[in-house]
């Protein structure tokens, strides 16, 4: 029975561009999203920025834009991304949008006018407000000194120093991030969501058993008790405050003047908004879509937003009486570098747009992604050398190698025709291969991608040992041309499986293995199928390059020149104008994230001066290094030079059956008769070199200090044992 699926991912910030962060979660929601729709499912895969806040506001401002300018200019940056990493997203909306202010509407009021009694309370409370900005201040505006520890400079919700949680109005000497001023207390009427109601509670409670378990045990934690800052201990669910005094750029409350949404609460209705948008296009009502007892609604977000998708948002929901979410799969966090915490605001050494700037294949990132992910919220590590090793070693080493190979002999020995179906004996390998499809449907439902992606491998594995055992360049030599049908047959079979486990995530590479084999775009159900003897299929041509090493470099150098420069492509004046304006040293990162573009630089700029006195020198190509002849010599015979202090006379043996003649700078460090017979490395291809005590053919690697009155020490390199004359160096 097909499926009905209604998907998303967490609505982006609409105040700076993606990270890798971002990508992640799109790629995981994308990798399973398009397993779905090769089962045969139906999926409606939807996203958005997100709008509104008082930090949009803020930046829009000091861009000089109005906020709906900001976040359109934001928006307009997304196609690159989305296409650029093959993110099959059928729509992408915004929360500023008619659909999102008119459902937001209808929810509250749905909520306040409850048959069963108001789930909407008014209360007084007392807030900061910045007199000269004149707006209430969100927690994260305010500064102040640490009423613990007095530490200076804290932010309104939490102590940095010594990691103490409190109010705003416990700071001492509070003063507002955005002007300096001492902020006021003021008193404003907010509106409360009563998540404490019994209606929700007894919603909550079951519905939240349906997480992934680490989660749902971690919310579980909220009904039953929880610790406040100061110590005491709660039970129960608090009321949520859910609206803004103006100024803000959110969606004005009805019935109360002034009074906006907190962004919050708006934000998870733009999945709806979205998704309005999209049936619209194609004509489905919206309301009708979700009455359908059928259709099954899923939320991919990242661990620090957990609270707003198994509390509020269901509860907003089912108190609204909507359709519930059917799960929320949350992720960990993506690092870079081992743990380097890609904060929101700050950004990371991986700007995404850089990456396919360089000409980084996507589903590079898709695949190596993959094999990290599972279904547990936990957090992973995106390191160069792996990545390197992942993408080279496994996906092309092992996988498209297998078509490289196996379309060679088919073109050279049977004209591009594919040979007779496979004897007994070979059948086993596509056999062994096609009884793993339901294992692996399996774990890609269950997102268990790192599983499924090792699976696969060891089917590659199989795959190419399966190929070489037959030796087929010999059953060639020798015209054994039924047997070298047979494995050429079984092999190619066997590819065409592999490839169609690997489609949800490598979507591009599939296409192409279509078009090589002749055939259409692959689903899960044609596992069952297979190519008929005779079958044409085209020359192997490249589905997917090696990953090269300057790549990464490229990738990971001065991250933050290369960001100013495709966040000011991306959103024109607004990014480099907020840089001028809104980085005023008191504004908080997480507030501050519309600058994130242009102040993503981590590192120094300057590269540092290592222990031997001296910085790395520029990145050179590998071609670069290359050029450069480096050999294993012998040191037959050494020499003092009359007449010069600091040279000896280096007789070398190169293996070339001649002998050299080298000139080094190293009598300070070296008795002569201690050298002779030792091995060395010399610059064999140096241009020779006419000096006053001779001719100089090549030069001897040594290190040394770039002070010498820090070390006057003079180290000559020397092989590890078995290294012979003339042996190059690489
Ligand atoms: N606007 C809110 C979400 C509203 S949903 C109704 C928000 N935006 S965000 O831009 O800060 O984050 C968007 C998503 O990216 C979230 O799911 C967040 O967890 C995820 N990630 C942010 N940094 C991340 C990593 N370093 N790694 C993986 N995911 C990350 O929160
Ligand atoms: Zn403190």
């Amino acid at each position: 029975m097909p499926r009905q699926l209604f998907v998303t991912t967490a609505l982006p910030y609409a105040n700076g561009t993606f990270h890798v962060g971002h990508i992640m979660e799109y790629i995981q929601a994308d990798i399973w999203v398009r397993f779905q729709r090769m089962r045969g499912h139906a999926v409606d895969f939807v996203c958005a920025d997100d709008t509104h806040g008082a930090p949009i506001m803020l930046a829009a401002e000091a861009a000089g834009v109005t906020p709906q300018q900001f976040v359109q200019n934001i928006g307009a940056g997304r196609r690159a991304y989305l296409d650029g990493f093959l993110l099959s997203f059928d729509h992408w909306h915004n929360t500023d949008s008619p659909e999102n202010h008119a459902l937001a509407r209808q929810i509250y009021l749905a909520l306040r006018d409850h048959p069963e009694g108001s789930l909407i309370d008014e209360r007084t409370i007392e807030q900061f407000y910045d007199p000269q900005k004149g707006i209430f201040l969100p927690d994260r505006f305010i500064k102040g000194t640490c009423p613990r520890c007095g530490a200076q400079d804290q932010y309104g919700d939490n102590c940095e120093q010594c990691g103490a949680v409190y109010a705003p109005t416990d700071l001492v000497a509070p003063y507002s991030a955005l002007s300096g001023m001492t902020p006021e207390l003021r008193r404003s009427q907010h509106f409360f969501f009563r998540l404490s109601d019994p209606r929700c509670v007894t919603f909550l409670e079951p519905w939240t058993q349906r997480l992934q378990p680490e989660v749902a045990h971690k919310v579980q934690e909220w009904f039953t008790q929880r610790t406040l800052p100061d110590g005491t201990v709660r039970t129960g669910l608090d009321d949520w405050d859910i609206s803004r005094d103006a100024p803000y750029f959110g969606i004005e409350i009805p019935d109360a003047p002034g009074k906006y949404f907190y962004v919050w609460l708006d934000a998870p209705i733009g999945y709806l908004a979205a998704l309005q948008h999209w049936l619209g296009l194609r004509g489905v009502n919206i309301d009708a879509y979700l009455a359908n007892p059928a259709l099954e609604q899923y939320h991919f977000i990242g661990k620090d937003i957990i609270t707003f998708h198994t509390l509020f948002w269901p509860a907003l929901l089912h108190c609204s009486g909507r359709k519930v979410p059917d799960n929320v799969f949350v992720h960990g966090f993506l690092t870079v570098n081992n743990g380097q915490k890609m904060s929101k605001s700050r950004g990371t050494g991986l700007d995404p747009l850089r990456y396919l700037e360089l000409g980084m294949h996507p589903e590079w990132l898709r695949y190596y992604l993959a094999t990290k992910l599972s279904a547990r919220n936990e957090d992973i590590d995106f390191t160069p050398a792996d990545f390197l090793a992942r993408v080279n070693s496994d996906l092309v080493g092992k996988y498209v190698n297998i078509a490289s190979r196996v379309l060679g002999f088919v073109h050279k020995h049977f004209g591009g025709c594919l040979p007779q179906a496979p004897a007994q004996a070979d059948d086993a390998l596509p056999s062994a291969v096609r009884t793993c499809a339901e294992e692996l449907a399996t774990l890609y439902e269950q997102r268990e991608f790192g599983k499924a992606m090792r699976r696969v491998m060891e089917l590659a594995d199989r795959t190419n040992q399966h190929f070489d055992a037959a030796k087929p360049w010999i059953l060639a030599r020798e015209q054994r041309s039924e047997e070298l049908g047979a494995v050429c047959a079984s092999t190619l079979e066997a590819f065409r499986l592999l490839t169609i486990y690997l489609q949800p995530v490598l979507p591009e590479t599939a296409r192409k293995v279509s078009e090589l084999l002749h055939i259409p775009q692959m689903c899960w159900a044609d596992v069952d199928a297979t190519l008929p003897a005779g079958h044409k299929v085209e020359p192997y041509t490249h589905l997917l390059q090696r990953v090269q090493p300057q790549q990464l470099e490229a990738l990971f150098e001065t991250p933050g020149n290369v960001s100013t420069k495709e966040s000011a492509k991306e959103s024109t004046q607004a990014s480099t104008k907020i840089s001028a304006h809104a980085v005023a040293p008191s504004t908080p990162p997480s507030t501050a994230t519309a600058t994130a573009p242009t102040t993503i630089t981590t590192t120094t700029m300057e590269p540092p001066i290592l222990p031997g006195g001296e910085a790395i020198a520029p990145t050179i190509r590998i071609d670069d290094f290359a050029k450069i002849d480096l050999r294993i010599a012998r040191i037959v015979d050494c020499q003092r030079v009359e007449g010069a202090t600091k040279l000896l006379q280096l007789t070398l043996d190169v293996g070339e059956g001649r002998m050299r003649n080298v000139l080094s700078g190293i009598a300070s460090a070296y008795q002569p008769q201690d050298l002779v017979g030792k091995l060395t490395v010399v610059v064999a291809n140096l241009e020779p070199r006419q000096m006053k005590f001779g001719l100089s053919e090549g030069m001897v690697l040594a290190a040394s200090h770039a002070d010498k009155k820090a070390d006057p020490g003079i180290y000559l390199l020397e092989p590890t044992s078995g290294a012979q004359p003339g042996m190059r160096i690489r």
